[in-house]
């Protein structure tokens, strides 16, 4: 983390540049704390989406991994999309590719075709509708009962949808490295060293862990739970990041993460230096080829539309 001085002229630099170029900035809950500091929304994917696809800035400078950048292209295509820093991807987003996808749908030429948000613009035109972490529930509740559903990329929030939902799903077997590798017994030690912290669990975690859990939310689920809820200790089993805005938001609560191994190098590449950069060059940005554009556009409207 740079010096408390350079994260200050940095940001103020960054903040003076945003209102040369009217440009808004979103930053995911996973983000390093000062970029979360430097940016004018922050939220969950779903919450990201929703908020470029209403800007009225003609920048977004996109502090988050390759994927949403890609969507909030989609949702606004006449605005600069920026991603300060080019390589920062999703590894469970590139576990399932467009050409691997037409050839599960030609196996089952009936199925819906549902796809979390974390994968590439190409295979979300292949689907009938997206999720989020926030809406994978309500999104499969919404699907005729009389149709198979493919479920892609991720196997854990998959199962936790077929738990809840009661639907089968044909699932990809694709899984967020970061989520996947925390294992329940790590959880029941973080558990014993504090015995009357609740358990919140994001639901790309393996259902052992998951079953665990006191609470079972994206991230923002996690943060309106802790706000509402009068326990004073919680367990954090998600990406680290997302304890910048806990201990902001609940200064008199104790937060501890389930696990020191619970962080996404993709989501630590964007720097502030990178966000002024990309605000300096309007680079790098993120585009999407117009035919693949319509018909991903498609799909992740019809999840916004599910309420
Ligand atoms: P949410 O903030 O939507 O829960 O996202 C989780 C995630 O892993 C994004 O990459
Ligand atoms: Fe992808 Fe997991 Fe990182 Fe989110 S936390 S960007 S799902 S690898």
């Amino acid at each position: 983390m740079p010096a408390a001085g350079e994260i200050k002229q940095l940001t103020d630099e960054i903040i003076k540049l945003k209102q040369e170029r009217n440009a808004i900035i979103l930053s995911h809950v996973y983000q390093r704390p000062e970029v979360q500091e430097a940016a004018d929304f922050v939220g969950d994917s779903l919450e990201l989406s929703r908020k470029a696809a209403g800007t009225d800035a003609d920048v977004i400078v996109f502090c988050g991994v390759h994927f949403m950048a890609e969507s909030a292209f989609i949702l606004s295509p006449q605005k600069i999309v920026l991603l300060p820093d080019e390589y920062a991807g999703c590894p469970m987003a590139d576990m399932v590719t467009a050409e691997a996808l037409r050839a599960k749908k030609a196996e089952v030429p009936e199925a819906v075709v549902v796809c979390y948000v974390n994968t590439s613009a190409e295979v979300k035109a292949q689907c009938d509708v997206a999720c989020t972490s926030a809406n994978a529930v309500k999104v499969v509740a919404s699907l005729p009962k009389d149709r198979p559903i493919i479920f892609v990329p991720d196997q854990n929030l998959g199962a936790y949808v077929v738990s809840q939902t009661g639907r089968e799903m044909i699932m990809w077997e694709g899984f967020c490295n970061t989520h996947h590798r925390l294992a329940a017994d790590e959880v029941v030690a973080v558990k014993k060293s504090h015995p009357g912290a609740l358990l919140l669990v994001h639901p790309e975690c393996q259902p052992e862990v998951v079953a665990m859990a006191d609470h079972v939310a994206s991230t923002t689920g996690m943060l309106r739970y802790a706000g509402e809820n009068s326990a004073m200790e919680y367990i954090v089993a998600t990406e680290m990041g997302i304890l910048h805005q806990f201990s902001k938001r609940y200064p008199h609560k104790m937060f501890y993460p389930a696990s020191n191994k619970l962080v996404c190098p993709n989501m630590k590449a964007t720097t502030l230096d990178k966000v002024l950069t990309a605000l300096q060059t309007l680079e790098p940005r993120v585009t999407v080829p117009e035919e693949i554009r319509e018909r991903a556009l498609k799909c992740l409207e019809r999840m916004l539309a599910v309420q």
